[in-house]
């Protein structure tokens, strides 16, 4: 892969997601020849650090993600990490920063190609990207690029706000908008299982699939993350971002083309083709004290940094109508939350039951509908049910299923965070979020953000509030998960 040199300044380099992701995502293409020495991170930041004392926070984010940390990454270090000290941020701490990215792209032959990435808290967004676009640090020789993580906004208004700050220094094919779930296989894998395999798309509708389900589910509480999740809350933090994008690429139709434009015009449609919201199918909840493995854990209200009597929803479901020709009438029902029993990414697909019962002389023969279940994480894979007869007398059905597992067929798969840098890199934009689709979505789940909803109490380690269940029984149908090998 020809990867075009440049300097990747990453804003928030002493936080977390630099620690975690970026640094150990970036080295690793390094080390596997990916990228070469030419690809220059700077770090930049308020925290005053000099060039060394970032590169062994380097070194020991490599550790930390299990990377060799020897002296190859030492060597790298050396050559390719530098940090900048941004001071308050005033116009001459962004002056000198330019400074610095003129003389690196000197002193290292790269043509004035660079990539900003925003590792920062959400409220840091606009002073940081007018601070870039004041001191003009966009506009050099080669190309810019803007990378933003997520949230984009936290409502509409406010995404729409910020939309227009940052088209006024960015055009939106140099805007990288990260939903690090698109950079994930599984999800990519979700196009080509749908449009690559012809025997599944042609029952992809509203004639052979009863309903479909997805659950992101996570056993932490808030962690180190309250200050944040406080104030963003469960439709905020998973629906209106990584949910929207399983929902449109599990349910869009076929696009033009294999390119960003094409598929991000039948997301946007899919996004705008969803009947609104009524409150009466949103569910929140919000956990109290439990036990998740046997391990008693606190109330939301018991964790650190949550405010006092916060009603943030740590919990929500939400039943959703696409109205189109494929969807017409099939229910979507989706949900996420924290202190549930188990990490995992779930899309169900229940196809219809048969409109008969062929065996319906034995005795409790039951109809069952065929279920594929798309397990994101942790153990990706996909597994059909279908039912066999068991060998033998008296003649039974029994159910059993296909399974493909990703982690036998291919071993490691690359981290979200390489497959997304790379794309950065070379201007693929297909996997991230345009600003129409960021609107359509805070559009879309804005009746589920409403302050006025009530917020209903479950245990940690449970599935959510009993409403949730309800929401589905309504129709005939259960919440399903499949347990990981
Ligand atoms: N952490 C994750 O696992 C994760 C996962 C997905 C998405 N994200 C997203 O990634 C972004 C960064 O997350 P994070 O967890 O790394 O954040 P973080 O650790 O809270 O903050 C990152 C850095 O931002 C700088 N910063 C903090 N407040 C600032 C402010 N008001 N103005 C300017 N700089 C400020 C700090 O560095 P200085 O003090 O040196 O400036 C801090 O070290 C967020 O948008 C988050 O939603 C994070």
């Amino acid at each position: 892969m020809n990867i075009p040199s440049h300097i990747f300044t990453i804003f928030g380099a002493s936080g977390d997601l630099t620690r975690r992701k970026i640094l150990p995502a970036f080295y690793h293409l390094f080390a596997g020849g990916m990228i070469g020495p030419d690809c220059i991170i700077v770090g930049a930041g308020r925290k005053k650090m000099t060039d060394e004392e970032f590169r062994e926070l380097t070194l020991e984010a490599l550790l930390e993600a299990g990377l060799d940390g020897g002296e190859g990454a030492a060597k790298w270090c050396t050559g390719c990490v530098f940090y900048q000290c941004l001071g308050e941020g005033s116009p001459e701490d962004y002056g000198r920063l330019g400074e610095r990215l003129d003389e690196l792209e000197n002193a290292h032959n790269i043509p004035g190609n660079r990539i900003f990435y925003l590792a920062l808290p959400p409220d840091a967004f606009p002073s940081v990207i007018g601070n870039i676009g004041e001191a003009g640090l966009s506009g050099s020789a080669g190309w810019s690029r803007l990378v933003i993580e997520k949230p984009f906004g936290r409502d509409l208004e406010s995404a729409m706000k910020l939309n227009d700050h940052v088209h006024r220094w960015f055009d939106e094919d140099s805007i990288y908008r990260i939903d690090h779930y698109l950079g994930k296989e599984t999800v990519q894998n979700l196009l080509v299982f749908r449009f690559a395999n012809a025997m599944f798309e042609s029952v992809w509708n509203r004639d052979r699939i009863d309903h479909i389900q997805i659950t992101v589910a996570e056993s932490l509480g808030v962690e180190r993350r309250a200050g944040y999740y406080d104030a963003a809350g469960a439709v905020r933090d998973m629906i209106q971002n990584h949910i929207a994008q399983l929902l449109t690429l599990i349910t869009m139709e076929v696009p033009a083309a294999f390119e960003a434009g094409s598929i991000m015009q039948e997301k946007i449609k899919i996004l705008r083709s969803i009947m609104p919201i009524r409150p009466e199918n949103i569910v929140l909840g919000q956990y109290d004290a439990g036990k998740i493995d046997g391990k008693e854990v606190p109330g939301f209200l018991e964790e650190d940094g949550i405010s006092a009597g916060s009603a943030t929803p740590t919990f929500a479901a939400v039943r959703l109508y696409i109205d189109t020709w494929r969807w017409k009438g099939t229910p979507i029902y989706i949900r996420t939350g924290k202190r549930m029993p188990a990490k995992t990414t779930q899309i169900v697909v229940v196809f219809e039951r048969p409109p008969v019962c062929f065996f319906q002389t034995i005795e409790g023969c039951a109809l069952r509908s065929n279920v594929l279940n798309i397990t994101l994480q942790p153990d990706e894979s996909f597994t059909l049910s279908f039912d066999v007869k068991k060998p033998g007398e008296p003649f039974t059905l029994e159910p059993h299923d296909f399974h493909f597992s990703y982690a036998d067929a291919f071993g490691r798969l690359p981290d979200a965070y390489e497959t997304l840098l790379l794309d950065i890199m070379t201007g693929d934009q297909t996997l991230f979020v345009h600003a129409d689709e960021v609107e359509a979505s805070w559009k879309l789940f804005e009746p589920a953000i409403d302050p006025d909803l009530p917020v209903a109490r479950y245990a940690a380690g449970t599935w959510g509030p009993g409403k949730a269940a309800e929401l589905l029984i309504r129709d005939g149908h259960s919440w399903s998960v499949r347990k990981g090998r």
